[in-house]
């Protein structure tokens, strides 16, 4: 088959690796076969606002979604994306010129660089980060920069390791906080400087967000608190995670006018809007629920707490993430020194124990000696997954 250099290099490596040992596994007959429990993937089993579900449902009878829609049958969900906005940070946002209706937010992060990048202009993701970064980049042909987090500095992005030079290279900066896998809520203060560094090199700065009401402790950053981000920004909000929507695609882009413009030109190839059914849904949600991510909070903070208790008493030392959804679990000592990655680990907990785990190093070179768990079972089944762990873990330990 023929196929393009560029889908070589977006590859599907250690992520195809875990998925395929994860259906092997599932179905698998061995004897004293236990199912799987699946922590690998952040699709929450928290459930929606009823009322956003039933409007679905009502309004997919109806024969408006049934047909495309085009940017202009948005119009009802811009507005809502636009007074969350007023309500959430303040701030008035013009819903014709500066929102967009998106299917999630990896579509949108996934597609902005096509929209503002030409092949071989520079732009920088954080490492780890979210595959869709990255992935948007190499689809659009970029010459691809990175920003290592790392743990020694709590996961913060250190700017300066870039020179000036390199700075007025860049024609883009991805970056995402609450951070997905780290577990890093972050701070506004690091927005703001990315943000000054934007004005200073002229380039554009776009900010994934769908964390942004799971922060655990403290206030999560937002570009909309920056001043300039009329001027070059691009945030992505969704409704995959603090509303549970995920399975339906609604995520929104809120930015500077032109950016905006951008995207939707580019999406006009691509795709038609969500049906007004999920819009419809997704209004409901906006409007009379905005306080429904806060809600899942104390259930996230349990999960956490209790999960970190048991991966304690196991031997685990597993630092306190300050957002929900996540543990970014060290590949604990004794395992390193055996030499195994990351993805050596997953597969052996698979393996031998049935719990499926995320390898670090599937969200960049820097996640690598890192496990991600995703809090998305209630308590029982977590510890469950603990429990399975500690024949394995004492014959190895
Ligand atoms: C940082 C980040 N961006 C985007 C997404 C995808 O969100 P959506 O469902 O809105 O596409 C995720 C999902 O895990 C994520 O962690």
């Amino acid at each position: 088959m023929i196929t393009s250099d560029r889908l070589a290099r977006l590859g599907s490596g250690v992520f195809d690796r875990n998925d395929r040992r994860k259906s092997a596994y599932a179905s698998s007959e061995r004897q004293n076969h236990q199912p799987l429990i699946d922590l690998s993937l952040g699709s929450t089993d928290l459930s929606p606002p009823v009322a956003a579900v039933e409007a679905m449902a009502e309004v997919l009878q109806h024969p408006s979604s049934a047909s495309y829609c085009l940017h202009a049958g948005t119009q009802p969900f811009r507005n809502a994306a636009a007074a969350w906005c007023q309500q959430r940070f303040g701030i008035q946002v013009d819903a014709e010129t500066e929102v967009l209706l998106l299917v999630g937010s990896q579509e949108g992060t996934a597609h902005l660089p096509l929209a503002i990048l030409d092949p071989g202009d520079s732009a920088l993701i954080l490492d780890p980060s979210y595959p869709s970064h990255r992935g948007g980049l190499e689809l659009a042909d970029a010459h691809i920069h990175t920003l290592p987090l790392t743990a020694e500095r709590d996961w913060a992005p250190d700017f300066d390791v870039l020179s000036s030079d390199q700075w007025q290279q860049l024609r883009l900066m991805v970056l995402g906080f609450p951070h997905n896998p780290t577990a890093c809520t972050g701070e506004q203060a690091w927005l703001d400087e990315a943000m000054d560094l934007s004005v200073q090199h002229d380039l554009v700065l776009a900010h994934d967000n769908p964390y942004v009401d799971l922060a655990l402790e403290g206030d999560a950053p937002s570009l909309l608190r920056c001043p300039q981000w009329r001027e070059r920004g691009i945030e992505f909000f969704s409704l995959s995670k603090g509303w549970c929507l995920g399975g339906f695609r609604l995520a929104f882009a809120v930015g500077a006018a032109p950016l905006i413009h951008a995207l939707r030109q580019l999406k006009g190839v691509v795709d038609f809007n969500q049906c007004q059914a999920l819009q419809k849904g997704a209004i409901v949600a906006l409007d009379q629920h905005a306080d429904w991510p806060s809600r899942l909070l104390p259930v996230y903070r349990q999960r956490r707490d209790r999960m970190r208790q048991a991966l304690t008493a196991l031997g685990w030392d597993v630092p306190e993430p300050s957002m929900a959804l996540y543990l970014w679990m060290p590949v604990p000592g004794w395992a390193a020194d055996r030499g195994w990655s990351d993805e050596q680990l997953a597969a052996e907990l698979l393996e031998h124990c049935g719990v499926a785990l995320t390898p670090g190093s599937g969200f960049g070179d820097s996640g690598s000696g890192w496990l991600r768990l995703a809090l998305v079972r209630p308590v029982e089944d977590l510890e469950n997954a603990v429990t399975r762990l500690h024949p394995w873990w004492d014959r190895h330990h």
